[in-house]
């Protein structure tokens, strides 16, 4: 089987005035189809460098990233394409419209993708449902709690069905209880749907719910040792 996400000996540097920030190290990491990754490290190890770059939005300095066998850095691979259908990410704020209600939030990645309406509205519909919100579709954001928001982001991140989901502190705003259920929440569905999955976070209630967990140190990605408290 191929890896969804395959990472090569990937660097990133950054020059400063001061020196240079070698932010992320010779990091190998594949991911396969319906596994869920939890990268954990302290503030600064390069947890958010990495998964920018997972995520096509930066360029490692050297080595290469591929998703679904697709160099991201190629010059004949369309990024907007891969971006756009098989990869979606999730933040530590939700990133949700104000003035768009839950429902209209989850459609815009189906609309940028102009999708038959009556198939938009059926994976709205079944988007809400996966994440508990089937009676909140026409609230905005501001009337959803933080939790609520941040369930609206991942049915917006899940709606195209990709390949490769990305989170970067999906629970760092919302308290350890409503943590934990996004936390489950992110684990069910990315294996009821054989998503590759990448999670970065402090948060040891959601090194529990994974397949595999890392430890980032000053750009290095290793195995983590789980005998140890984290
Ligand atoms: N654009 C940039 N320019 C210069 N240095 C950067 C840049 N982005 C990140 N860095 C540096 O790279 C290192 C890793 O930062 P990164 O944001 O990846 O850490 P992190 O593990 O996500 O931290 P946190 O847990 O606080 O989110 C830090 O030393 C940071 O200062
Ligand atoms: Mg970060």
């Amino acid at each position: 089987m191929t890896a969804v996400l395959a990472a090569r000996q990937v660097t990133r540097s950054f020059s400063l005035p001061s020196g240079d920030v070698h932010a992320v190290r010779g990091v190998d990491l594949e991911v396969d189809a319906g596994e869920l990754v939890v990268i954990r490290g302290r503030s600064g190890s390069g947890k958010t460098t990495l998964l920018t770059m997972f995520g096509g939005l930066d360029r490692p300095t050297s080595g290469t990233i591929e998703v679904d066998g697709v160099d991201l850095a190629a010059p004949q691979t369309d990024l907007d394409a891969l971006l756009g259908a098989r990869i979606a990410s999730i933040f530590q704020t939700s990133g949700l419209i104000p003035v768009l209600s839950a429902a209209e939030n989850i459609e815009v990645p189906l609309r940028i993708r102009r999708m038959d309406p009556r198939e938009r509205d059926a994976r709205v519909v079944s988007a809400l449902e996966a994440v508990g919100l089937a009676g909140h579709a026409n609230q905005r954001p501001a009337e959803l709690s933080g939790g609520q928001q941040q369930r609206v982001g991942i049915a917006r991140a899940l709606v195209m069905d990709p390949g490769l989901l990305l989170a970067d502190e999906p629970t760092g705003q919302l308290d350890s209880e409503t943590g934990v259920q996004i936390m489950d929440l992110i684990a069910d569905l990315v294996h009821r749907r054989g998503t590759a999955a990448v999670v970065a976070t402090h948060d040891p209630a959601m090194a529990a719910r994974a397949d595999r967990v890392l430890d980032m140190h000053d750009g290095v990605l290793k195995t983590a040792d789980l005998s140890l408290a984290p």
